[in-house]
């Protein structure tokens, strides 16, 4: 990824939970690997300062101040914090690609804000689909197709048509999309349904959260 524009998607439900906490006012977000590495890190900045989130198996983490749930990072908990993140796929997709020269969070709930900033860089996309367990998770390969039919992308490589057809077989429907997803489906099962619908909300908020290759995890800026 060096010198590359990259877009990490998880829509379920870390890049719904970036764009929601930085829209309430937090600070900045960071991504870690281990929630041993994230506690570590909020006990060194203060935790009055910082808010620790995340989660593994879907479930909140012991100490931490909230699960994965983007209700749980309101304006009334985050503004002004720093909020420190470790989640099993999507913390790991912001991590993989940390020497892309630009790295943009995207999500359904900040579709429109995020086309408009992609529709300004120069050069090819990678839409990075944080995916579930080293597998893919359909509904980042949905918002990845809605992204690639915003920008108004044929579909030239294999990849970008598998998205377009993804996005063309939920029926361009995002709830229907992330419904029917297997990590859709176990989020509803495990109590976490109303997770699936704010992260369906479409272009919910005007922000696209973005860092660069200096960043070091640290998601510090907006676009535009
Ligand atoms: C992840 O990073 O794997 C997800 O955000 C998991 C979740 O839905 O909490």
């Amino acid at each position: 990824m060096r010198g590359q524009v990259a877009v990490v998607i998880d829509v379920l439900r870390w890049s719904t939970v970036v764009v929601t906490a930085l829209a309430n006012g937090a600070a900045w977000v960071e991504a870690h690997a281990l929630p041993s590495e994230a506690s570590a890190r909020a006990g060194r900045l203060g935790r009055e300062r910082t808010f620790l989130g995340g989660e593994r198996g879907n479930l909140p983490l012991p100490g931490f101040d909230a699960g994965n749930s983007p209700g749980e990072y309101g304006s009334e908990r985050v503004r002004g914090r720093g909020v420190i993140t470790t989640t099993t796929n999507g913390t790991q997709g912001l991590i993989a690609v940390q020497a892309a020269r630009e790295v943009f969070v995207g999500a359904f709930v900040n579709l429109d804000a995020l086309v408009r900033a992609l529709a300004r860089v120069s050069g090819p996309i990678t839409l990075v689909c944080a995916g579930q367990a080293g597998a893919e998770a359909l509904e980042d390969t949905a918002c990845a197709g809605a992204i690639a039919a915003a920008l108004g992308d044929r579909g030239d490589d294999a990849g970008t048509a598998h998205a377009l057809r993804t996005w063309d077989t939920a029926g361009r429907d995002a709830l229907q999309a992330l419904a029917r997803a297997p990590h859709g489906i176990a989020l509803t099962a495990a109590g976490f349904g109303d997770d699936l619908t704010v992260a369906a909300s479409h272009s919910r908020y005007d922000i696209v959260p973005a860092c660069d290759a200096a960043s070091a995890h640290r998601i510090v800026r907006l676009v535009p």
